[in-house]
């Protein structure tokens, strides 16, 4: 399974059936998100390398360097900048 690395600290694997956003929240990260149907920006994020397809279609806008989580899987393993997120707090 590809790994996903976020904002040069993280890093999970990517899980085939889930979304990239999906992904990190069963990791226990909380990304920022809205729509989670490509169309808010929200979930916003850069892609510094590796591939990812995308599952949905991009209705916000994006650089050429950005893709939108909530609608792209990983397609290698790929290293994401920029992703707003907290992490979840573990209750006892
Ligand atoms: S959450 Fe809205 S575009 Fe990803």
């Amino acid at each position: 399974m590809p790994s996903i690395k976020i904002n040069g600290t993280s890093t999970i694997q990517s899980n085939p059936s889930n979304t990239i956003l999906e992904t990190m929240e069963k990791a226990g990260i909380e990304p920022e998100y809205n729509c989670r149907d490509g169309h808010c920006g929200a979930c916003r994020c850069k892609l510094i390398s590796g591939e990812v397809e995308y599952v949905g279609f991009a209705m916000a806008y994006t650089q050429a360097d950005e893709i939108l989580p909530c609608i792209s899987k990983a397609k290698s393993d790929v290293q994401l900048e920029d992703v707003n997120y907290a992490i979840k707090e573990k209750r006892a």
